[in-house]
This record gives structure tokens, C-alpha cells and sequence, in this order.
């Protein structure tokens, strides 16, 4: 299975137009993770973010492509207990935090989508 291409926010129901900021990596939790909600009417987008080092982060589409439910079940924790790998919490997939590629778990081989966006002096916006 191959990776899908970068979800582009503005073609997204609930979607924020190109150059919203997303987040400030100095404004993450220690664990590095936040979720993100948008929403329109009745459309619902919801985002993972997940910083991965110093001056980087990863942003997904917060939905598992198992089952389709978001990953975490009611805070902004989406790493298993290693710290290396996203979670979802509903049957336990186990996602590559680079990558978004699911390495054990009902969907192994599936990937989560990945959101398009460029990170410019700390900030997240999404491209
Ligand atoms: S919904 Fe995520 S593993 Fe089943």
C-alpha cells in the first residue's frame, strides 16, 4: 500500500484556507502533542499534530483508516508508551511517526494522511 499524497486543508470540509497557523512548536505540550478541531456547520476536521524534534512536527489527519475514529479518545496524547510510535487508542494500531505508516494492528500496511504543511520559525501553517 502505498502512502496517500498530503491532504491540502483548503480542499478539506471544515478546512482552514493555505497559510493558516496551526500551531507554534514552542506552544506544544511537553509530550509534544495537540490535537486540532475545525469546524463548519456540521463538517468536523480533525488534526494531529505531534512534534518529532527541535524544530519539527508531523501533522495527520486525525483518523484511524481502520475503523476510522480519531486516534486519541479524550486528550492530546497520541504516542505509545515508548514514545516512538502514534497510538490508536479504539484497537491499539501502532503508526511510524515519520511516516504515518502502520506497523502493527488491524490496518498494518495502511497509512494515516498526512496534512500538507511547511514549518517556518517554529510556527506550523498549513500549505
Ligand atoms: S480504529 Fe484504530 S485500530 Fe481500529
Amino acid at each position: 500500500m502505498q502512502a496517500p499524497s498530503p491532504l491540502e486543508l483548503e480542499d478539506a470540509p471544515a478546512g482552514p484556507p493555505k497559510g493558516t497557523l496551526l500551531a507554534r512548536l514552542e506552544d506544544l505540550p511537553p509530550h509534544g502533542g495537540k490535537e486540532l478541531v475545525f469546524r463548519d456547520g456540521t463538517m468536523v476536521l480533525r488534526l494531529i499534530v505531534q512534534r518529532t524534534g527541535y524544530a519539527s512536527a508531523v501533522v495527520y489527519e486525525n483518523r484511524c483508516p481502520h475503523a476510522g475514529t480519531p486516534l486519541n479518545m479524550f486528550d492530546d496524547k497520541f504516542l505509545d508508551i515508548t514514545g516512538r510510535r502514534l497510538i490508536c487508542r479504539t484497537h491499539g494500531a501502532l503508526f511510524e511517526t515519520d511516516s504515518g505508516k502502520c506497523v502493527r494492528g488491524p490496518c498494518k500496511g495502511d497509512y494515516l494522511r498526512p496534512v500538507a504543511v511547511t514549518i517556518e520559525d517554529g510556527v506550523i501553517y498549513s500549505a
